[in-house]
């Protein structure tokens, strides 16, 4: 079993706290779902989680199977087996979307045990006819002129592709038409299993009917400050932020440090 761990994590961006002491554990066979109102630090967490250098850990820890991920580069952490889907897929002009799997699948592996382009190849047509994806995309520039949708569909192609351990999927749902948000779940679904875990960060109860969280966390002003079950996140549905919120007795002001 692998275990994700973020222990009592504080980013802040330009000197502004948006994380202000993050707990969660995630083990691989479970699936997570985090769920907060705009601009509460779940893209903030997740870039933290991935290493991205515009966001500064001032405190806590990321652990993957026990070991400081905040040490290691992003292409390092990439490699350890995290992977993370963007809000928003950056267009890398000049790289065909099957010449940057193809590096980032063997990126993970030994020089031993590159991937044949024949393998390659065939592992990429199953995963693009799981994801209805016509070959073309494969040849296109990544991200290039891909529709919203399009690009959406391609990180889920990369996440079956690559198989990390820990994926954080970042609103993968948001933009997909109703038939593409039943393919890009099945393609989450079929990563299920012993040695995959997933942090899927949405807005909607509709993605959750498909890819059924073991837990869902309630993220606020930089904290969780609920979990529950899949049951939780219906809840929200039904009774908003402000419900919750008066249930928890929070107040969402500035505090002192905000100041
Ligand atoms: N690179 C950045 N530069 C400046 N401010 C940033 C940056 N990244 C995040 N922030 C700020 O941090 C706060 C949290 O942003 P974040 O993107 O993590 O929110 P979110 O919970 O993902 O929201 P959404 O649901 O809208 O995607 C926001 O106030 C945002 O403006
Ligand atoms: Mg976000």
């Amino acid at each position: 079993m692998h275990t994700l761990e973020v222990k009592d994590l504080h980013v802040s961006v330009e000197d502004k706290e948006i994380l202000k002491g993050v707990n969660l554990t995630i083990n691989s066979g479970e699936i997570h779902a985090i769920m907060g109102p705009n601009g509460t630090g779940k893209s903030t967490l997740s870039a933290a989680i991935m290493g991205n250098p515009l966001y500064e850990v001032t405190q806590g820890e990321i652990l993957l199977d026990g070991q400081n991920v905040l040490d290691m580069t992003v292409d390092e952490r990439a490699r350890a087996g995290l992977f993370l889907a963007m809000q928003y897929p950056s267009e890398i002009p000049g790289v065909t979307n099957a010449e940057f799997l193809r590096q980032a699948i063997n990126a993970r592996r030994s020089e031993e045990d590159k991937i044949s382009v024949m393998d390659f190849i065939q592992k990429l047509d199953e995963k693009m006819a799981i994801l209805d994806m016509p070959e073309e995309m494969g040849e296109r520039y990544l991200n290039e002129g891909f529709s919203g949708g399009e690009k959406k569909r391609n990180e889920i192609l990369q996440l079956m592709m690559i198989e990390p351990t820990f994926a954080i999927l970042d609103e993968i749902d948001s933009g997909l038409d109703i038939d593409a948000l039943q393919i890009v779940a099945k393609g989450v679904n079929q990563m299920r299993g012993e040695n995959f875990g997933s942090l899927i960060i949405t807005h909607y109860q509709r993605l959750l009917n498909y890819i059924v969280p073991d837990v869902v966390h309630i993220m606020m002003d930089g904290r969780v400050v609920k979990t529950g079950d899949a049951e939780l996140a219906k809840v929200l549905e039904a009774d908003g932020y402000k419900g919750l919120m008066e249930e928890l007795g929070i107040e969402l002001e500035a505090t002192e440090a905000d100041k």
